[in-house]
């Protein structure tokens, strides 16, 4: 099948089985342009919640898909790339958490969404990196453990300074792979150039950014700055939307290594194979389900 058989198969199936289907900014251009919903983890979460169809393909990482099944049991979630998974989600597990929080009693836990359900179920609140400032300013232990990200927990910890932080050591390896020098580098080459980046990178890039933010803060403040020269320092998925809404302006990517191959694993054959199968079906422990849930509607209440 060619690319445009594709799409009216997708299309036509996505009508068949009464479904939605929802893309991470980070998905390939062809996918977020069949996707009836494209945004960042807490838009697609609330997407998932409020959806009245019966199917949600979810084209991103698998805590992504899990999300959307611990907030909408009774759809049927699929996740085309079965082996998409984000390796930050696996730095923390259940068991570890628990040893961190028995030494700890007195600590809340604050879950970042990047992480399994069994790890959500052990949180107090989960939060993204969209609402994460708020979500901490809204819990009254002094103490806060914040799992997995060392990275957005330091970017938090800098904003809500009346906290103490036991930071997880976990990171994203995409992020990571910013350096310093290739932030000199093209600061040089387009000294009138904005950088907007994701607080998923290291404290010291954040530094250098003169804008942190969840993708979707992101290509919003892309939007609304005056600069024609954009820097862009997350996953070069959002260059698609970011040059589709503003043809005026030029963006460039902080660092090559800005390419997150799980979120590059869905192609547009696999979302069409996940309808015609019904394929891979995201499923779920009840008990860690319910858990995992009352972190998930917490975070759902902050605004
Ligand atoms: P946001 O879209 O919430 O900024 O998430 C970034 C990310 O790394 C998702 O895996
Ligand atoms: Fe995980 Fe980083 Fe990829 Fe997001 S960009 S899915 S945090 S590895």
């Amino acid at each position: 099948m060619d690319q445009k058989q594709l799409i009216e198969e997708i299309i036509k199936l996505k009508k068949e089985r009464d479904a939605i289907i929802l893309a991470h900014n980070y998905q390939v251009p062809e996918v977020q342009d069949i996707a009836d919903i494209v945004g960042d983890s807490l838009a697609l979460s609330k997407h998932a919640a409020d959806t009245n169809h019966k199917v949600i393909v979810f084209c991103g990482v698998h805590f992504m898909a899990e999300s959307a099944k611990i907030l909408s049991p009774d759809k049927t979630v699929l996740l085309p790339a079965k082996d998409a998974g984000c390796p930050m989600a696996e730095m923390v597990t259940a068991d570890r958490l628990r040893e961190m929080k028995a030494q700890y009693p007195e600590a809340a836990v604050v879950c970042y969404v990047n992480s399994s359900a069994e790890v959500k179920a052990e949180a107090d609140i989960c939060c993204t990196s969209s609402n994460a400032v708020k979500v901490v300013e809204s819990i009254k232990n002094k103490q806060i453990i914040f799992a997995p990200d060392q990275n957005l927990g330091s970017y938090i910890a800098k904003k809500v300074k009346d906290k103490e932080f036991i930071l997880w050591k976990g990171f994203c390896i995409t992020h990571k792979r910013v350096k310093e020098d290739e932030v000199k580098k093209i600061k040089e080459l387009y000294p009138d150039a904005k950088i907007l980046a994701h607080p998923e990178c290291e404290p010291e890039i954040q530094a250098l950014a003169d804008f942190l933010g969840s993708t979707s803060e992101i290509i919003k403040e892309a939007r609304e700055i005056p600069e024609k020269d954009i820097i862009i320092g997350t996953e070069e998925g959002v260059l698609h939307i970011l040059k589709k809404e503003n043809p005026d302006k030029k963006f460039y990517l902080l660092s090559p290594g800005l390419i997150c191959q799980n979120m590059k694993k869905t192609r547009l054959e696999d979302v069409y194979l996940s309808l015609l199968h019904m394929q891979h079906e995201i499923t779920l422990d009840e008990n860690v389900r319910l858990k995992a849930l009352k972190s998930l509607e917490r975070m759902l209440e902050v605004r």
